[in-house]
């Protein structure tokens, strides 16, 4: 089976992607622009959740509508902290799923994930799981979560991410060629300290004012 990586190219999208690459964007603003960006993520992401047929009355007359089948279970595992970012807007648009958070550190020398913290909602075997995290870099961290994830059975996995560089791409379809990557851009390369270029920064400084 082909991996596959589909680039949201939406121009709200890579509009809001501009700003928030930019030096001078502030925290405040930086923030913002990622509650937006995650919910046109979402929408993307989410073309293919199911429907089923209610009957509903309308001021008018009865009708069959469509609603989202939710006996079918969503869950957002958000791999911290940057993650943290993309979930709020996601959950104001998807206030039903059930989140799970895997607390992850890049080892600053070999970059290699570190976990520290695991927590997932339980009964969640045949789930449907967006993995989110704003940077697939080395794509080590990614790797780690989704492999930490697969131990409790779920049905699909996406990975959702705003920026990703090729070599995360290989490391992460290496491993895991099922899984499909969400992005909204590709960028070029990485630097010799693992981030991304041209990218953004540190997603969880920009995020938190901790830069
Ligand atoms: N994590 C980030 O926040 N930024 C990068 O460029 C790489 C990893």
């Amino acid at each position: 089976m082909a991996s596959s990586v589909i680039v949201i190219e939406h121009p709200l999208v890579q509009h809001k992607l501009t700003l928030m690459r930019r030096a001078e964007t502030n925290t405040a603003t930086f923030r913002s622009l990622m509650t937006e960006i995650s919910m046109l993520l979402a929408y993307e992401v989410t073309r293919d959740l199911p429907l089923s047929y209610e009957a509903i009355k309308t001021p008018m007359c009865l009708m069959n509508a469509p609603a989202l089948a939710l006996d079918r279970k969503l869950v957002i595992v958000s791999i911290m902290r940057a993650g943290q970012g993309l979930l709020d807007g996601m959950l104001q648009l998807m206030p039903f799923v059930r989140v799970g958070h895997i607390g992850l550190y890049r080892e600053p020398t070999t970059l290699e994930p570190v976990e520290y913290y695991f927590k997932v909602p339980h009964d969640i075997d045949e789930c449907d799981m967006l993995v989110i995290d704003p940077m697939v870099a080395t794509g080590n961290s990614a790797v780690a979560a989704v492999q930490r994830l697969k131990e409790t059975n779920p049905r699909s996995l996406k990975l959702i991410c705003l920026l990703a560089a090729p070599e995360g791409i290989k490391n992460f379809h290496e491993q895991h060629p099922e899984v499909p990557i969400f992005t909204a851009a590709i960028d070029e390369k990485l630097d010799e300290h693992g981030y991304i270029l041209p990218g953004l920064g540190d997603a969880g400084d920009r995020l938190f004012g901790t830069g």
